[in-house]
């Protein structure tokens, strides 16, 4: 990595430390405390946890930044140039399921402009990090977008509405009209490794909707800096407003957008 900034080595810190905790609470799933926010919308005991020491961190080495926060919302800080985006464990039903797909997600936003991001699965040991300006790596290792030009020969990743969310039949018309044009599509479960999945050329493509500004928020900024395209579902720049996404090679992005666009349920 050529370049990290210290707001970065910061957020790498407490990730860290939240990790070493979080791995202890995936060995021992059957201690996990778990409650529902939703018909199938989890919370485990490890969420609040990790958010927590992670907050505890940020704001040692950053007093005054404002936080947005999934299990807390939005805590505003005396410094409103400055706001961490977090999802302290996206993923938490494969992490509820010993499934080890998960991670911390982090953005650092200035003057409302992503400018550092990390996303982190301790079990992989696995740290995506983006710097805005100065590509996006994979612990040592610089990232690219892939290169196919073709749909026909590319793997596109997705997420699926479960059980209490809207949009099951946009989604099943969405997904028969990738099936049809691609090579194969997959569901993984975390939105935010989805993306650094994505920068880091593993598949081609990856669309969700109705999502919320902690998953995608650090994995915007891995897919830009590795060369990809991101945008909502009307080409806009507006993911983090409307919960939708769609992110690509520059190749791809048309051709896909046009194709999801054109499902209808
Ligand atoms: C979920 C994951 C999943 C996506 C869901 C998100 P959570 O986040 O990112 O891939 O499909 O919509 O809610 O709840 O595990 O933090
Ligand atoms: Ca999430
Ligand atoms: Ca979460």
């Amino acid at each position: 990595m050529r370049y990290l900034s210290p707001a970065l080595n910061v957020m790498m810190a407490a990730a860290r430390k939240a990790g070493r905790a979080l791995i202890r609470d995936f060995g021992e799933l059957e201690n996990l405390q778990i409650s529902k926010k939703g018909p199938a919308d989890f919370v485990t005991s490890a969420d609040q946890r990790t958010e927590r020491v992670l907050v505890e961190e940020l704001s040692k080495a950053r007093p005054g930044y404002c936080f947005l926060l999934e299990e807390r919302g939005l805590v505003e800080g005396p410094d409103k140039t400055h706001r961490f985006i977090i999802d302290p464990i996206d993923g938490t039903t494969n992490f509820m399921h010993g499934l080890p797909q998960f991670a911390i997600s982090i953005a650092l936003e200035r003057e409302g402009q992503l400018v550092s991001a990390l996303v982190f699965n301790p079990v992989t040991d696995e740290m995506f990090v983006a710097e805005r300006g100065q590509g996006a790596y994979l612990n040592e290792k610089r990232l690219r977008v892939a290169a196919r030009k073709n749909l026909n020969e590319s793997l596109i990743a997705s997420g699926a509405p479960f059980m209490g969310k809207e949009g099951h039949d946009q989604f099943l018309a969405e997904l028969r009209a990738v099936l049809d044009a691609t090579a194969g599509m997959r569901r993984f479960g975390a939105a935010s490794l989805d993306l650094a999945w994505m920068a880091a050329g593993k598949f081609d493509a990856f669309w969700e909707r109705s999502l919320q500004p902690w998953d995608i928020a650090a994995g915007i900024l891995l897919v830009r800096e590795a060369g990809g395209v991101v945008t909502d579902l009307t080409g806009r720049d507006r993911m983090m407003e409307t919960g939708d996404i769609l992110a690509a090679n520059d190749a791809l992005h048309k051709p896909l957008f046009d194709l999801i666009r054109g499902a209808k349920a």
